[in-house]
């Protein structure tokens, strides 16, 4: 007789915080395999923040989840039957298979795990996603050096938790930022970060104090408050590493102004630079290849030419208003 599927569905879109009632949990017979799939047994499943955005239909980098669908998630398993070569029952498995107990899936979704390498659920968390996320956010974007600050929020939480260690590792100051003091004692106590913040403080103070030399890298797990504290103390070449901003995953609406959490779902790159830095090095080609654009005539431009330098005051103060049309240059004589 086929195993009782206990599955978690999405009955409706929630309206700001989610409700129990955005959900169903209904039983069903666990599917059979088609040929090429698996019977998966779920031990583990992760909840993760992303979720939230799968419930609502506005614009995002992925599909949501359909009403009455089963809701998305990774999990951790076991093969309980195969129909696919290179699985047995008994194989551990880590999938996307949705917040279900039982899960029949093509092979070519699944990955093999040595259940003895770690215990099963870390493999959602520190071995999974998570740490995942972690480390490549460090490695492409945070690209912490010895020495530096790295400020990290939702510090004792899944990818905190990574984030913080390996900028220790690296020979980094870690900072974490953190809701009350028994989150804030496991991130300095047990992960070993050089200090934490409690964000239901007074953030600006604490972080005066816990980042002396300023932020070198910030990892944006949070926004809203935390956000806007940390901000003006990032140090010139600072990086943001833009990773989530669950502070506001349940508005209802977007706040007023930029919401940097576009740059997650669009992968923005933001940076600023002034061109001092390094583009005086590069003159020379600059200037050869503009020449060649100005000659040949794909390079157009328009002067807007002011007699005497004692018109210069007055052209000056309406370049701050428009009144110039194009470059503004004087001619002295
Ligand atoms: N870009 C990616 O590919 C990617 C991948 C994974 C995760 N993420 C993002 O990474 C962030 C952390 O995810 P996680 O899985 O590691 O979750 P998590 O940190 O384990 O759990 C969420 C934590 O966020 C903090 N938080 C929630 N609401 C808050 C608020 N209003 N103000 C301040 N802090 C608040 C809470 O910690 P405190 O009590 O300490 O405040 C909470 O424990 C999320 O934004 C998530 O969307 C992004």
């Amino acid at each position: 007789m086929a195993e009782t599927n206990l599955q978690v569905l999405l009955r409706r879109r929630p309206q700001g915080e989610p409700t129990p009632d955005d959900f169903e949990i209904r039983e069903a017979p666990a599917p059979e395999p088609a040929e090429g799939e698996v019977l998966v047994r779920a031990r583990f499943l992760s909840l993760d923040p992303y979720m939230r955005g799968r419930m609502s239909d506005a614009k995002s980098y992925a599909k949501p989840v359909e009403i009455g669908a089963v809701m998305e998630g990774q999990t951790a398993g076991e093969v309980v039957a195969s129909r696919a070569p290179g699985f047995a029952p008994g194989d551990t498995v880590l999938g996307g298979f949705g917040w279900q107990r039982f899960s029949a899936v093509p092979a070519a979704r699944l990955f093999k795990v040595d259940p003895d390498e770690a215990p099963l659920s870390a493999s959602l968390g520190v071995l999974g996603m998570p740490g995942l996320t972690a480390w490549v956010g460090l490695e492409d974007i945070g690209q912490p050096k010895a020495g530096e600050t790295v400020v990290v929020s939702a510090a004792s939480g899944a990818v905190g938790q990574v984030v913080g260690q390996i900028a220790k590792i690296r020979g980094c100051r870690a900072v974490g930022v953190a809701g009350g003091k028994a989150k804030c004692d496991f991130v300095t106590g047990e992960l070993g970060f050089d200090a934490c913040v409690d964000h239901r403080g007074d953030l600006k103070a604490q972080l005066e104090a816990a980042c002396p030399d300023g932020i070198d890298v910030y990892w944006e797990n949070v926004g809203g408050a935390v956000q806007a504290a940390v901000f003006p103390r990032l140090n010139d070449f600072g990086r943001m590493v833009m990773c989530g901003m669950i502070a506001e995953y349940n508005d209802a609406s977007p706040r007023p102004g930029p919401n940097l959490m576009a740059c997650v779902r669009k992968r923005l790159r933001i940076q600023g630079f002034i061109v001092s830095d390094s583009g005086w090095q590069r003159y020379g080609r600059f200037r050869a290849e503009m020449l060649g654009w100005m000659r040949d005539g794909r390079m157009r431009w328009r002067e807007d030419v002011v007699d005497g330098l004692r018109a210069a005051p007055q052209a000056f103060i309406g370049l701050l208003k428009g009144a110039n049309f194009g470059k503004l240059v004087v001619r002295v004589d």
